[in-house]
């Protein structure tokens, strides 16, 4: 892969952040020069080999779910983490068996689990991470829930790498570039804290029936411009180096994924600078080992402008606005923000809320100190909708491993 060298690395505290690289071309031919790196296909194929692909769906259309699994590379275990329908029509079941099809013909790695499963609730229960569950048992709906579960299953099977792919994605080939892209992002990273935030070119729609090539959205475009003015008013120089705070395609190494703090459902990606600045961003006082750990090895951010346009499932007014408001909301009770960003963002959210105070979104802490072992461990003991399709070979008759199965063991 040759991507372009970023022109620049703003520094804020021990948060890297690198301004926006362009893929020049997925497969390259070993040519180097000082513009961009060349990144030698088995380095990526290595960085595959360690990295989990989370795929957090809630009711999309079922083809789209097939065409991004279909996509993720073969070396990547996937993870399917869904919130979706179990009345009839049963949506998880559809989903269940997109996945076991898939893993019969490919023999890829796979796990899905449902997001409502009692039995997951009581594995979080009994973990002592409660902050995500509703009614104490159950996990509560949100992507950023569904993403937790993920992680922990990622952790599970040892990964260095997690990654996130949406399920509403039309176009598979897009889906196998951002995989590879999040791959060129590691082996490019300097250290073992880093995070790989894509951004697209262009996000096509269909406007009076011709496809029009959009650069920007109305959400990503208001985020960016206030998290910027979060690190400007800190650091007193102007910048606009952050443009990916609403990127739902990212991927982390699970070093950083540990120590992260999430804010829930579609505040989390904006939520990623806000934690990091306000934990190790300029004058940020570090208090734990593993914080002071991170703080020296730096914390890398790359951003990386993908060959592909992005065509997902359009969910509507609301959906955008609430997304905006969970991100003006976290930037708002950043601990960096004064009193001049706080107006400026008041300003912003009066167009779209009636309350006159930004309600704070809910917090959940880093999920290191879970025994993400023994959390699996209890998941293949007792819920339902756990399943682990294992990477097999290809002349084996492909296995599962359910809670079905372990009871028939022991029998
Ligand atoms: P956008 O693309 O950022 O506007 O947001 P989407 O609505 O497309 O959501 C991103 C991904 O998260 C999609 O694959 C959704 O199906 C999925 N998703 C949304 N809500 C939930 C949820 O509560 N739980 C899980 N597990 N996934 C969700
Ligand atoms: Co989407």
């Amino acid at each position: 892969m040759l991507i372009e060298m970023p022109r620049h690395t703003e520094i804020f505290g021990s948060v890297k952040i690198h301004e926006v690289q362009r893929i020049l071309k997925i497969d390259s031919g070993g040519f180097t020069n000082p513009r961009a790196r060349d990144i030698p296909f088995d380095e990526i194929k290595d960085v595959l080999g360690r990295f989990a692909v989370i795929v957090p769906v809630k009711d999309e259309k079922i083809h789209l779910l097939d065409g991004v699994l279909r996509a993720i590379p073969f070396d990547c275990s996937v993870i399917v983490v869904s919130n979706s329908q179990r009345e009839a029509p049963d949506i998880y079941k559809m989903e269940e068996d997109v996945v076991k099809n898939l893993h019969d013909l490919t023999q890829q790695e796979i796990l899905i689990v449902h997001q409502k499963d009692p039995d997951l609730g009581f594995a979080f229960y009994d973990a002592g991470y409660d902050c995500l569950l509703d009614r104490d048992t159950v996990v509560r709906d949100g992507k950023a829930e569904g993403m937790i579960i993920g992680m922990l299953l990622a952790k599970s099977l040892g990964k260095d790498f997690i990654g996130f792919a949406d399920a509403d994605n039309y176009i598979p080939g897009s889906v196998r570039e951002y995989v590879l892209d999040y791959a060129a992002g590691f082996c490019m990273a300097e250290s073992p804290y880093s995070m790989v935030r894509l951004h697209w070119r262009y996000k096509p729609k269909v406007v009076e029936d011709k496809l029009y090539f959009k650069k920007w959205g109305r959400v990503s475009e208001t985020t960016n411009k206030y998290l910027n003015l979060l690190i400007s008013t800190c650091a007193g120089f102007e910048t606009r180096v952050v443009i990916t705070g609403n990127a739902g395609e990212h991927a982390l190494t699970t070093k950083l994924a540990d120590i992260l703090g999430y804010s829930t459902g579609y505040s989390i990606e904006p939520y990623h600078f806000v934690y990091l600045f306000d934990q190790f961003g300029l004058g940020a006082e570090i208090i734990t080992d593993t914080d002071t750990d991170a703080a020296n090895a730096g914390i890398e951010i790359f951003q990386i402008e993908t060959l592909n346009p992005h065509i997902h499932e359009e969910k509507g007014e609301e959906h955008v606005t609430n997304m905006l408001l969970g991100s003006l909301q976290t930037i708002y009770h950043s601990k960096l923000c004064n009193d001049y960003v706080r107006s400026k963002v008041l300003e912003e959210m009066g167009d779209i809320m009636k309350w006159d105070q930004p309600k704070e979104n809910v917090i959940m802490p880093p999920i290191g100190k879970i025994d993400a072992q023994k959390f699996v461990t209890l998941l293949e003991r007792t819920a339902k909708t756990f399943a682990r399709f294992e990477r097999g070979a290809i002349e084996s008759e492909s296995k599962v491993e359910t809670k079905t199965d372990l009871k028939e063991e022991s029998v």
